[in-house]
């Protein structure tokens, strides 16, 4: 069987999301199935070379996934013209300046969200890639999460009658740092270097909202910086820049009200680790990353209002799980796939960084709403002509 081979530049992969989600599940799972067929007969097969700043850490992590290539050298790398796409899941403050350089070299770009620390940059970062006509696209993950594609399916089904209001609880503990093991990357914690929990999130929630219920029109926002210290990878003290809570409410072009509150210093009670429910007039769903559950108009309770006597509805008893129906695979995979078969052999694919610019805006958006403390519409972007 003939082979196409597509050399991937991959940057930023000895970091959380490039490692576990990039390497390990998506490249790496699609090498050792044999790659991927496309629809011509023939079959596409990756090889990836390593990029990243530590040659140790570079090392060790070709040797675990069995990888020929690394380098330190990105410009060395990008001057390779038998590698055609450039992948970036580096910290989100260096992105921009690597992307218009891959661009300049002629690579297809696949990158991480957010595309760039602000709106202005996002754009002239699409803007390059249209004008050199390389094909670019950015991760969208949520959209491909079991539970969001269960709650999409719902809505496409009618379910739901009227849509009324959309409500997200999401968020988990982050250690401060001093007693226990980080468990995110201390750079999140400040603006300075990019960081930030509305620049992190909001461009999720972005893709998320207008793909699966509608547009958002209207952004109002709160941030907080509920811990003000906290301690680094290497142990050292320091001040919190950037906000670690974000109380948000979106307006929908449907007419929906959107509730988002996003945070790292909650301990959730509920079953997944960001819950979404959607109320309509005859039906209301909870999802989760993986689960769905609903309830029908006729199925639902009437509750009243009585702390004298225990509780005598089980309120939880009263939803029915969404089957799966299908195999889910893994979120960031799925669209790795898309992107391949998007350069190799011109398959659709619509989450480009004009798409991953929208993310930023919103973020951009909720940050001016937070410190001006009122509402403010998202302006409808359109790409700059080529
Ligand atoms: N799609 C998602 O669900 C998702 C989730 C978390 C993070 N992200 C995004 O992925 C990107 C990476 O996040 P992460 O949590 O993997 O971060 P991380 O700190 O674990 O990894 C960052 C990577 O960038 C490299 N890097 C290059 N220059 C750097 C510099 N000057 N300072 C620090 N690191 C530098 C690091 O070596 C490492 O490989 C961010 O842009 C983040 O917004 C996406």
């Amino acid at each position: 069987m003939d082979q196409v081979r597509v050399g991937i530049i991959m940057n930023g992969v000895t970091g959380r999301m490039g490692t576990r989600q990039h390497l390990e599940r998506s490249i790496v799972a699609i090498r050792d199935q044999g790659g991927l067929d496309l629809a011509d007969g023939r079959r596409l097969v990756v090889d990836p070379i390593l990029v990243g700043r530590n040659p140790a850490k570079l090392e060790n992590l070709a040797k675990r996934y069995r990888i020929d290539r690394w380098t330190t050298d990105l410009d060395q790398a990008l001057d390779n013209p038998a590698d055609e796409i450039y992948f970036d899941a580096q910290t989100t403050k260096e992105r921009a300046v690597a992307v218009s350089k891959a661009i300049a070299a002629g690579k297809h770009i696949f990158c991480e969200k957010p595309t760039a620390t602000s709106l202005a940059d996002a754009l002239e970062l699409a803007h390059l890639a249209r004008s050199a006509g390389v094909k670019n696209g950015v991760v969208q993950d949520k959209l491909f999460l079991p539970g969001m594609m269960k709650l999409k399916r719902l809505i496409d089904s009618g379910f739901f009658g009227t849509l009324l209001s959309f409500r997200m609880n999401f968020g988990y503990w982050v250690f401060e740092g001093d007693w226990q093991t980080l468990n995110r990357p201390s750079w999140n914690y400040r603006s300075e270097d990019g960081g930030g929990l509305v620049l992190d999130m909001y461009p999720h929630w972005r893709y998320l909202v207008d793909n699966v219920v509608s547009p958002i029109t209207s952004v109002l926002c709160h941030t907080e910086i509920h811990i003000p210290r906290r301690w680094d990878e290497s142990g050292q003290e320091y001040r919190s820049t950037a906000e670690d809570a974000a109380y948000g409410m979106f307006k929908l072009a449907n007419g929906v009200i959107a509730q988002f509150t996003t945070s790292w210093v909650t301990r959730p009670y509920r079953d997944e680790i960001g819950e979404w429910q959607l109320d309509g007039t005859h039906g209301s769903a909870i999802a989760g990353l993986r689960d769905c559950k609903t309830q029908e108009r006729v199925n639902t309770p009437m509750p009243v209002w009585n702390p004298d006597i225990p509780n005598p509805l089980d309120f939880r008893a009263g939803w029915s799980e969404v089957p799966d129906n299908q195999e889910f695979a893994n979120a960031f995979r799925i669209q790795w796939e898309m992107f391949l078969r998007h350069v190799v052999e011109d398959a659709p694919f619509s989450w480009d960084l004009f798409e991953g610019a929208k993310g930023v805006q919103l973020a951009d958006l909720a940050l001016l709403s937070s410190q001006e403390r009122r509402w403010i519409d998202v302006p409808e972007l359109t790409p700059d002509p080529a």
